[in-house]
């Protein structure tokens, strides 16, 4: 990919100087915990996004090329003008609205980009849009920002294009390990890397291909004030309580009839997703991958009925595999209302689940289910290319 986008490069704009890659992620659990400062356990996955970025000759000027899309944009830096339309040059306007408003230095420059991370299916392609382009900027810039900072710039873009996300996608895509998943406590912002070692199991993302753009009105940042609202009102009887990730069990029960029953479903949720967050440190720790599988089928039931944030084709993939031989738990992954749904099954019956599972969906809703065994991979990186002539 590097190659075949340095090439693309050459002939639109010269010579590149710098090269970066930022990879997708998944979750294993702990969904909609993060923007509640609780905990989740995401992984960086083997599906990149890549950069090739140098400079414009023309300071003044921003010229990228969308390899995938066949198409590019031209933004003249005085008039940088991101719309709250879910497009890849939004992001790009935005990311340099963030970078400036950063108080950074921002001279013109040209990139082409391109990659693998299917749009719109709950795996980050946005997250790793922006935290490659802010990185490229740094590397374009000879200066060195800290990825804590890349990590808020680029959460601050998803804001600004009216996501008003978490940092889980960030920090996976930043702090990423092969082999490895991220335990990351979402109020200290502190993470641990806990292996992900599979023998006899595997874990297979099953693409709905029912496209989500978060951003774009879909219930999101609803849920969000929900958790927010409830926890505020728990705060006034238990004064501890900064968010969700501080109400108990009991502190929600004694406020049940006080608060709006959505709220109170949502936030139940929310209490009983950290707990599992929490219980399957230890579960991978003791490999008991059992327990791991009804935990995630339990998580998945939580957004189903309780969240509500599942559609009738990530249900339809979730209650089918479940069905099947070998499958030990299955669970929407990311913000939801589409996107891909993950399965833990024994690795000896892979290829009957896949086989089954495709003719299924393909018969219930015409739709071509796609499959991506995870394999977790290390998290974004820029490096310099040396000039080639
Ligand atoms: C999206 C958001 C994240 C997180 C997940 C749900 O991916 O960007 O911050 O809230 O949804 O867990």
């Amino acid at each position: 990919m590097r190659t075949t986008l340095t090439s693309i490069y050459q002939a639109k704009y010269g010579h590149p100087t710098v090269y970066v890659s930022a990879p997708g992620r998944f979750n294993l659990i702990g969904e909609h915990t993060d923007y509640n400062l609780g905990w989740v356990m995401p992984g960086a996955i083997d599906k990149r996004l890549h950069f090739v970025m140098g400079e414009n000759p023309n300071p003044d000027e921003v010229r990228v090329w969308a390899a995938n899309l066949q198409e590019g944009v031209v933004v003249p830096l005085e008039a940088i003008q991101p719309s709250q339309v879910v497009a890849w040059d939004n992001y790009l306007r935005a990311v340099m609205l963030e970078w400036k408003a950063a108080g950074y230095p921002l001279r013109g420059f040209c990139a082409v980009f391109g990659g693998d991370i299917p749009i719109g299916a709950g795996l980050s392609s946005s997250a790793a849009l922006c935290c490659g382009l802010i990185l490229g900027l740094a590397a374009l810039h000879r200066l060195d920002v800290p990825r804590l900072r890349v990590a808020l710039m680029a959460q601050a873009v998803e804001h600004r294009i009216g996501l008003q996300c978490g940092l889980m996608d960030q920090y996976a895509v930043l702090f990423g390990r092969a082999g490895h998943l991220l335990q990351l406590d979402c109020r200290t912002l502190s993470f641990g890397y806990v292996p992900l070692r599979m023998e006899e199991h595997a874990l297979l993302l099953l693409d709905s291909k029912v496209k989500h753009a978060l951003a774009a009105d879909s219930g999101y940042n609803e849920r969000r004030q929900s958790c927010e609202r409830i926890a505020a009102q728990v705060a006034q009887q238990y004064p501890q309580v900064q968010s969700l990730r501080d109400v108990t069990p009991v502190m929600l029960e004694s406020m049940r009839t006080l608060v709006a029953p959505e709220d109170y479903r949502r936030a139940n949720y929310i209490i009983q997703e950290n707990e599992r967050v929490l219980k399957t440190v230890e579960l991978l720790q003791r490999g008991d991958w059992s327990a791991l599988g009804s935990l995630l089928l339990e998580a998945h039931l939580g957004l189903r009925y309780a969240y509500k944030v599942t559609c009738p084709e990530t249900d339809f993939i979730a209650d089918t595999a479940m069905q099947l031989p070998g499958v030990l738990g299955v669970r929407q992954v990311g913000g939801g209302f589409g996107g891909c749904v993950l399965v833990l099954l024994l690795r000896t019956c892979i290829h009957e689940v896949v086989t089954q599972l495709t003719a299924s969906y393909r018969n219930h809703t015409g739709l071509h289910l796609e499959v991506y065994p995870i394999k977790t991979a290390n998290g974004a990186e820029a490096v310099g290319i040396a000039h080639e002539v």
